[in-house]
């Protein structure tokens, strides 16, 4: 007999980089540091506080600093709708963005990021690794034993996790959950999360 596979509802992750990021990237990132400087409690969401990881309050969209990754998440936007299929006549719409800062040993949680449709990040400084974790319900509750020692196929994944460089940008649905791992080097790990909305226009 021969057996077949397909794959039902798979989940989409979209990667770029972004065009001339090492002339943006260290003004980007001297003013999410002052911004830390200035208020270094932040705003606790995923970040593990304790763990010294810094997120940023979401004013990021007026910052003349990050007009470029503005345009470019909002270029990236327009092909993953049409890369989705979203309907002909609505648009991407940049509705939040915020900056995160982990040192050695800061890390996020698990989380998604609610009532956005697509979401994602871009890396100004790189550093541990962004783990997107499987979101088929209910196959947590009666897990087969797996063998590590071979490559195992998608679908038997619970987890990807995803290293980046600077420049790098990676989009996904918000209903994707997601963390970041422990940041393990004496550099900063910054990065810029954001949310994107499709927008329906009406014409009259
Ligand atoms: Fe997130």
């Amino acid at each position: 007999m021969k057996l077949s596979r397909t794959y039902l509802f798979p989940s989409p992750v979209w990667r770029a980089s972004v065009p001339e990021s090492e002339l943006y990237n260290p003004v980007l990132r001297a003013r999410i540091l002052a911004e830390r400087d200035a208020d270094p409690r932040g705003v606790i969401r995923s970040n593990d506080s304790a763990s010294g990881a810094w997120h940023s309050d979401k004013g990021m969209l007026d910052w003349p600093e990050a007009r470029f990754l503005r345009d470019a998440i909002l270029q990236l936007a327009d092909a993953v709708f049409r890369n989705s299929g979203f309907k002909s006549g609505t648009d991407a719409v940049l509705s939040s963005m915020w900056s995160n800062v982990l040192p050695r040993g800061g890390y996020n949680k698990s989380h998604i990021h609610p009532n956005s449709h697509i979401s994602g990040v871009y890396y100004v400084c790189a550093g541990s690794s962004l783990t997107m974790e499987d979101p088929r319900a209910g196959r947590g509750s009666f897990q087969a034993l797996l063998d590590d020692s071979v490559d195992l196929p998608p679908h038997s994944l619970s987890y990807v996790s995803l290293k980046s460089t600077e420049g790098d940008i990676i989009l996904f649905p918000g209903w994707l959950s997601h963390r970041v791992e422990t940041h393990s080097d004496d550099s900063l790990r910054i990065s810029v999360s954001f949310n994107i909305n499709q927008r329906i226009t009406c014409d009259d």
